[in-house]
């Protein structure tokens, strides 16, 4: 008897999570993704501000130890739910023209589970000039050039060409979005200047100024009072400007436009914020969320809800939503990785229990509530509280968010060498000549 066969869209949080753990003995596992690898999102950040190598921010989707799992790199661009068919087309970064190429060629994949997990795209929000000027942070490759156009800031800033307020506009990080991973990139370049860029670039460091835009009347939003009024005022002490209530109109090479500040000169802008449906979310014939962003709905066992009941079916029986794409019905949950990786391991141990000869009855999903931690820089942290335990500040929360993001990496190897790369730091300072 053939083994019944799971295809899993997308290589994210949520798909990678389920490709490391389902049974191979039970299913055949496919995975479709135009990413080769799954970046451990919550790293980036650290990662370009050199706080240790690239490689350790992401990991292989194709692995040594499960290579019974295929993979093809290519988009699901269409699903036929009643002939259970996914319609997909090879996704290369540079397309070959001619459509004989064979990464034009669309192919179908029949599957007998489907697990839907293309998870979210960046919304701009129409702001014009922000998808050609504007900076992501959403990958490796992302990271990766964040790094190299601020270490080309600094050597131009250092030509004897230069002026001193040329130097100033090209060396102002602006970044838009006060969220966690805003702040953090914030936090991260700012204790970069203090330390490492001090020693390496004397005389053009002092110019660094680093600014976070937020349309929001407050960053950190998702925390009490108590506790983003302290990030703000220890972010403000050290000299990052703090911006709220400001509304983005243009990017442009070198400045961008806000309504309320005009015309702002800046080096580098990196856009934090906005999440947007894909392509194929948007385009799927099934139920989805009406307001806000638009997410597939799904019941508590994550079965995706038919647009129309048939023959009083209101469900896919057979197919599964996740992860930032999907959402359950009338218990939203954020589009965190935390979300996706609870509801991933849900599914794992849903089809794995099912491959048992007596499995145990499928309970819902419940969501494990975690701390919020955000890293605000020069040691220094917030922690949300929970329940009727407050949240608190300072190093331990710092520590508490150091040693959080070392687990959010599944291999022992990665921990090991994040682990040790972040001792070498503290003794040595960052291997900035690496950079
Ligand atoms: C810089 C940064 C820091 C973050 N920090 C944290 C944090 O500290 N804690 C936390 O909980 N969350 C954090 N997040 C949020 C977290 O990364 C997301 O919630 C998580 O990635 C969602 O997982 P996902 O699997 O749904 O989607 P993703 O991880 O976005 O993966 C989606 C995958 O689907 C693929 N795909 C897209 N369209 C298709 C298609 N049509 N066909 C096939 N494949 C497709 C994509 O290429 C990608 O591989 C952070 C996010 C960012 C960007
Ligand atoms: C990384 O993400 C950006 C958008 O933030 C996208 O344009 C790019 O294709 C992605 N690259 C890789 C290698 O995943």
């Amino acid at each position: 008897m053939s083994k019944p066969h799971i295809l899993i869209i997308g290589s994210g949080w949520a798909g990678f999570y389920l490709a490391s753990y389902l049974s191979t003995s039970a299913y055949s596992i496919t995975i479709i993704s135009p990413r080769r690898t799954s970046a451990y999102t919550p790293l980036l950040a650290s990662a370009a501000c050199g706080l240790f190598n690239f490689y350790l921010a992401e990991e292989p989707v194709r692995s040594k130890s499960r290579s019974s799992i295929k993979y093809h790199k290519a988009n699901v661009i269409s699903i036929t739910f009643s002939t259970q068919t996914a319609h997909c087309i090879p996704a290369f970064d540079s397309p070959s023209p001619s459509s004989s190429d064979i990464s034009n060629q669309p192919f179908d994949i029949p599957y007998d589970h489907l697990i839907i997990a293309p998870g979210c795209g960046t919304n701009t929000f129409s702001t014009p000039g922000v998808t050609t000027h504007a900076l992501f942070l959403k990958n490796v490759s992302d990271a990766m050039t964040i790094r190299k156009l601020l270490f080309d800031l600094l050597e131009k800033a250092s030509l004897p060409t230069c002026t001193p307020s040329l130097a100033a506009s090209l060396l102002h990080v602006a970044i838009v979005g006060g969220g966690p991973t805003g702040v953090e990139m914030a936090a991260e370049l700012d204790d970069l200047a203090h330390h490492e860029l001090r020693d390496m670039y004397p005389e053009v460091a002092p110019y660094i100024r680093i600014s976070i835009w937020d349309v929001a009347p407050n960053i950190l939003g998702a925390y009490d009072r108590k506790l983003y009024e302290y990030a703000n005022e220890r972010l403000v002490r050290r000299n990052i400007a703090v911006e709220t209530g400001a509304h983005i109109e243009k990017v442009e090479q070198g400045a961008f436009w806000t309504k309320e500040k005009g015309k702002v000169d800046c080096g580098m802008l990196v856009w934090a914020t906005g999440n947007k449906a894909v392509d194929l979310t948007e385009s799927l014939d099934v139920r989805k969320t009406t307001r806000g962003l638009v997410r597939i709905l799904t019941d508590s066992h994550l079965r995706v809800y038919k647009s129309k009941a048939e023959d009083g079916d209101e469900v896919f029986e057979n197919v599964f939503g996740l992860g930032d794409a999907a959402d359950i019905e009338g218990a939203s949950l954020p589009t965190t990785a935390e979300v996706a990786c609870q509801k991933a391991k849900y599914l794992v141990d849903f089809f794995n229990d099912r491959a048992k000869t007596n499995p145990p009855s499928a309970k819902p999903f419940e969501y494990q509530q975690k701390r919020l931690v955000s890293y605000i820089g020069s040691h220094d942290g917030v922690i949300a509280g929970r329940g009727d335990q407050e949240g608190w500040t300072g190093r331990s929360a710092w520590l508490a968010w150091r040693s959080g993001s070392v687990m959010w990496t599944r291999s022992w190897r990665h921990r090991l060498v994040i682990l040790l790369t972040w001792l070498l730091n503290s003794i040595f300072g960052k291997e900035i000549a690496k950079m």
